[in-house]
């Protein structure tokens, strides 16, 4: 009997060892559930970036190498699993990374975000990141985090 069926699996990558350790986890579920694996990165967006309108701009208006950044994040992890055999969509979202993956999360449906316990962050006094740490807290669906 099937308890639990993540259709959708989703992995937040920040181009971190730790992501890409939380990208191939993914991957291997999503192959063993035959899920669909988004690998999704969030950028920060600059200090005032949502201006006076209070609405976040579209991905275009990014600039060009902050886009190139989110990028190779995402080629890198893509470089770093094995995708044979899986549906795999990679995205970008802006925003604050923790609710711009719970929003992700809510609008594909997701079963499971994967995350790593840290991230590429440079606080070593943290046991948790505080992305991790929000999700663990927040998080629309299962959360699994990867040491
Ligand atoms: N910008 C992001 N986009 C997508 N996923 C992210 C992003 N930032 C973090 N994550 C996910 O969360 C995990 C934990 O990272 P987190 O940012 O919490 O730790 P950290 O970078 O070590 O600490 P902090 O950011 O608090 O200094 C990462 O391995 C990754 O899976
Ligand atoms: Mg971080």
């Amino acid at each position: 009997m099937t308890v639990w069926d993540p259709v959708q699996i989703v992995v937040g990558v920040d181009g971190s060892e730790q992501s890409i350790r939380a990208a191939r986890v993914a991957a291997g579920l999503a192959n063993t559930q035959g899920s669909r694996l988004h690998i999704v990165t969030v950028v920060r967006p600059p200090e005032g970036w949502w201006g006076v309108v209070g609405s976040p701009p579209p991905a275009e208006a990014l600039s060009a190498s902050m886009e190139r950044a989110q990028r190779s994040v995402l080629d890198k992890t893509m470089a770093a699993i094995d995708a044979e055999g899986i549906d795999v969509v990679a995205t970008e979202e802006i925003g604050d990374p923790a609710s711009a993956l719970s929003a992700y999360c809510e609008q594909v449906g997701a079963g499971l975000l994967i995350v790593g316990r840290r991230g590429a962050g440079v606080v070593e006094r943290l046991v948790l990141g505080s992305v991790a740490d929000r999700l663990a807290h927040h998080a629309p669906c299962a959360l699994m985090v990867v040491p």
